[in-house]
């Protein structure tokens, strides 16, 4: 069995050592908003949080992250009210939505440990979330109004 904590809650799975984290996600907890895109850690879409850090979960081992935390997109805030999640929205940020669980999960790990990045910094966090449909500066105008404040109540902006 390995043990392991998924949104806050604590699990335990019966899975082979080598089995995809994203295997694991969709197919024994059930948490489908993480995607498949390529499988070999290139395009971003599986992206998750591994104790915050923004992860490829496609090429991840189970074995890998027993005792820790994982974060998927179903778990960035509970009422899908993450000052990043109202920015896609207002700013119409997805087109097929595909990508766009990856893109969030690369721009939170992106402001948790960076609250203002620059633009240089925003295009390099999110480098590797390729999105075929071309929603890039519909992304990073999102995170600008985020880093500014925008979306954050105790600084007056919306709610
Ligand atoms: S599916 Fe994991 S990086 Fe593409
Ligand atoms: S919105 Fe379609 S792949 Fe990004």
């Amino acid at each position: 069995m390995i043990d392991l904590t998924v949104n806050g809650s604590a699990v335990s799975l019966d899975v082979g050592v080598d089995t995809p984290v994203l295997w694991v996600l969709r197919d024994h907890l059930g948490l489908m908003g993480t995607k498949f895109g390529c499988g070999a850690g290139l395009c971003g879409a599986c992206t998750i949080h591994l104790d915050g850090v923004a992860t490829r979960s496609c090429i991840l081992p189970i074995a890998a992250v027993a005792g820790r935390q994982l974060t998927t997109i179903e778990g960035l805030s509970e009422s899908a009210d993450h000052p990043l999640q109202r920015a896609w929205v207002e700013h119409n940020v997805p087109q097929c939505g595909y990508c766009q669980s990856g893109q969030l999960m690369s721009a939170a790990a992106l402001l948790s440990e960076n609250k203002q990045p620059s633009e240089t910094e925003i295009d390099q966090a999110m480098s590797g979330n390729i999105c075929r449909c071309g929603t890039y500066p519909r992304i990073k105008r999102a995170i600008q109004q985020v880093a500014v404040g925008h979306y954050d109540p105790q600084d007056g902006g919306q709610s």
